[in-house]
């Protein structure tokens, strides 16, 4: 049991275990930290002029898109029940909002915001929840840094008293695989999406 847990004495619903995780921040001893994206647990989408401008630049960048669900920023739309790209600030406004889910910014002692890291899918079924990393300065990838944050929303999930975290990577991504497969161990199934890109499935016990 988690710290947090065993102050509240009892298994928290899920809108308090993201409540806790979206407040706080995150930092390691490189320096990097997860900074919480949105400004208030409430949805308050703040004045994000800059990550407005950061999430664009990377979001039309090939190289980074091509290794995320196609279309990011996706939305669902709830009366078609399927997933459609959204403009930045949109996409933005309604994950800040979203009460199974912490969004946070990577920041970098050197480089500033970098990316951008998640635990999302969070479940009090299963205390499960699912974990994404962006790097969108893609100048930046293979430095280590992913895996510092991969680790880093480990602590994150573990603290707030999560018990499983899962991960999707596409099959061609070798970063990510890398990364997932040393975190969470080998990979417990594959998949095809619409488009016939596989991906892996990975899920570890924490
Ligand atoms: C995937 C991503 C988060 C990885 O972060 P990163 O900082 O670039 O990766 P790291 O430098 O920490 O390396 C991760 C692993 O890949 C390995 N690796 C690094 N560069 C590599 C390369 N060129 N080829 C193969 N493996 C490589 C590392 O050795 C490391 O393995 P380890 O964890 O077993 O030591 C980052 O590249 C990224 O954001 N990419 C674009 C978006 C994306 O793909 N997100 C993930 C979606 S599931």
């Amino acid at each position: 049991m988690s710290r947090y847990t065993e102050k509240i004495g009892r298994l928290l619903p899920a809108e308090k275990i993201v409540g806790f995780l979206k407040k706080r921040t995150f930092t390691d001893d490189s320096g990097i930290q997860l900074v919480p994206l949105f400004l208030d647990e409430n949805g308050s989408d703040g004045e994000l002029e800059e990550e407005i401008k950061s999430f664009a630049k990377w979001f039309s960048d090939g190289e980074v898109t091509k290794y995320l669900l196609p279309g990011t920023p996706l939305l669902l739309n709830t009366d078609t029940q399927k997933l459609e790209t959204v403009s930045v600030p949109v996409w933005l406004k309604n994950i800040s909002k979203r009460k199974t889910a912490a969004h946070w910014k990577i920041m970098h002692p050197q480089y500033g915001f970098i990316g951008h890291a998640s635990l999302n899918a969070i479940d009090i079924k299963d205390m499960s929840c699912e974990r994404a990393i962006t790097i969108g300065e893609k100048k930046y990838w293979g430095e280590g840094i992913g895996k510092i944050v991969g680790l880093m929303l480990m602590k994150a999930a573990r603290e707030s008293g999560l018990k499983k975290m899962t991960s999707s990577p596409y099959a061609e991504n070798t970063r990510s695989l890398f990364n997932v497969e040393a975190q969470l161990g080998e990979s417990v199934g594959e998949g095809v999406d619409e488009e016939g890109n596989k991906y892996f499935l990975f899920s570890k016990d924490l």
